[in-house]
């Protein structure tokens, strides 16, 4: 049996590797021992290849390895375990030998060797994420870095990611500590010192100000309604929390989100409502309970329990002309204004071709909540139904009694349906004006369903049609005061 002495990393293994490849050192004939500090004079005399990076390397071979097999045994090497080095010199012996099974993940070492590499790569990708550093604020005699992390990372990558970090903050000076070891940057060189945990080690515990901005910053961008604590924990997993500055808040905040402190109430389940849908009318709806006074607290329907608020309306309340689309879009769902997804951008370009402004119009939709389906990451519309039309009738009521628009557009079938009360067929409304709630309806076709067009020319027709409708909306609005061709309320 020889012992090889080591120091605890990949250049030393390396050097030393291709000395016993030379000397034609079966792996099973090795003890890899790793050097500790201070070294022992006995140790020295043992099979010692002196195998730091600088040190010439007694005698070796040429090995030519793969670029993936380099980088395998390069993470790997990074991998806490102790057993390490004798396995990945093991790996080496096999590839020397022509056994290239041994970098496959279908081989048992070639598995073990991509799980370390695989855990290493997460470790390093953590480090770079996780780690946050304070500045530090205290006039001290003794110069200390301006900014210092703590952070305990899964692997050895604490050298990798010194120089990650080093490559990017410029001239400030930072020190990075760790159970193992530290990572200090002077503004100019990298020091690295390698340790075992010590009962001193302090973590760094007071917020610098930049930290309370981005606290503050992070408490405002937490959306509730958005919560999904299985993604959450996967993104940043529970462990990391403690060595984060936000780490302490995400408790409270899920805790806050599920007991529904907030603006608009959402369970963490969201869409999960088991449960069968019995149709009633709206009227009928909740009769015990009072009106509700805003939007925002609307439970006419079970909408609001998958949105993340309800979206009202923009626009002058004495428009001459009101538009009226379907429901709001996963960007309005979560800007709270109507129309500003594409399907508005496309209106808007309708609107100017039409000589119509934002600022003009009455824009609403016939239902206020964000009908969804959960579709991978994403949330797909979904079309919302006539139960829920006609429970979210009462807002469209308030808004035409109290804007009492000269002309009103209906962009698509459910706006029409909810402009007129019942199920009605959009097709049939499309060619001429109608009179409706003392003043003109116009149908036409709703923004979106020209983006649902493959063919540009498909699209641009579409376009067309809406742009003209809105362009007789106009027309009508600055006309007499209408005599309907076809009174339908
Ligand atoms: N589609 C609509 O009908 N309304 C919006 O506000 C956005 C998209």
């Amino acid at each position: 049996m020889r012992s090889i002495v080591i120091e605890d990393h990949f250049a030393s293994w390396r050097a030393a590797s291709l000395g016993a490849l030379a000397e034609g050192l079966a792996p099973e004939t090795i003890e890899w021992r790793v050097k500790q500090e201070p070294e022992s004079p006995q140790e020295q005399a043992l099979f010692d290849y002196g195998a730091t990076s600088e040190e010439a390397e007694p005698r070796s071979t040429a090995v030519h390895v793969s670029k993936e097999l380099a980088a395998l045994l390069q993470d790997a090497a990074l991998y806490r375990e102790s057993q390490r080095w004798a396995f990945l010199y093991k790996v080496l012996w096999r590839w020397h030998h022509g056994d290239r099974a041994a970098a496959s993940p279908a081989d048992t070492d070639g598995a073990r060797l991509h799980r370390m590499a695989k855990s290493v790569r997460r470790a390093k990708h953590d480090m770079i994420a996780y780690v946050r550093f304070r500045k530090q604020t205290s006039a001290s005699a003794v110069q200390t870095p301006e900014y210092i992390a703590w952070y305990e990372p899964e692997h050895d990558v604490l050298a990798w990611a010194a120089e990650h970090f080093a490559q990017r903050m410029g001239r400030s000076t930072w020190m990075i500590t760790t159970p193992r070891g530290a990572a200090f940057w002077d503004g100019q060189q990298l020091h690295l010192e390698q340790r075992r945990a010590l009962p001193g080690d302090h973590r760094c515990d007071t917020a610098d100000e930049a930290e309370t901005l981005w606290l503050t910053y992070y408490r405002s961008t937490f959306n509730p309604a958005r919560l999904n604590e299985a993604a959450l924990e996967q993104h940043m997993p529970v462990r990391f929390w403690k060595g984060l500055p936000e780490g302490h808040l995400i408790p409270a905040m899920i805790s806050e989100a599920k007991s529904g402190a907030r603006r608009v109430a959402q369970a963490s389940g969201v869409g999960a409502l088991a449960g069968k849908t019995i149709p009633i009318e709206a009227d009928m709806a909740q009769p015990a309970r009072d009106q509700p006074s805003s939007l925002d607290t609307c439970r006419r329907c079970d909408l609001w329990r998958n949105a993340t608020q309800a979206v009202g309306s923009s626009g002058p309340s004495d428009a001459r002309i009101m538009l009226i689309g379907e429901q709001p879009g996963d960007q309005e769902d979560l800007s709270g204004q109507p129309f500003v997804g594409p399907a508005g951008q496309l209106l808007e370009t309708a609107m100017t071709r039409a000589g119509l402004s934002r600022e003009q119009v009455y824009l609403t939709n016939a239902v206020k909540h964000f009908k969804w389906e959960p579709r991978g990451k994403r949330r797909l519309h979904k079309t919302p139904g006539q139960r829920e039309i006609e429970a979210c009738s009462y807002w469209l009521e308030r808004e035409l009694h109290t804007v009492r628009p000269a002309v009103i557009v209906a962009l698509g079938a459910t706006a029409l349906t909810a402009l007129l009360r019942g199920k009605v067929s959009l097709s049939d409304h499309l060619d001429a004006p109608f009179g409706v709630q003392g003043g003109w309806g116009i149908a036409t076709y709703h923004p979106s369903f020209a983006l649902r067009q493959q063919a540009d020319a498909d699209r641009e027709k579409v376009l067309a049609e809406i742009s003209n409708a809105l362009i007789r909306a106009r027309e009508l609005a600055e006309s007499a005061t209408p005599t309907a061709t076809k009174q339908q309320q």
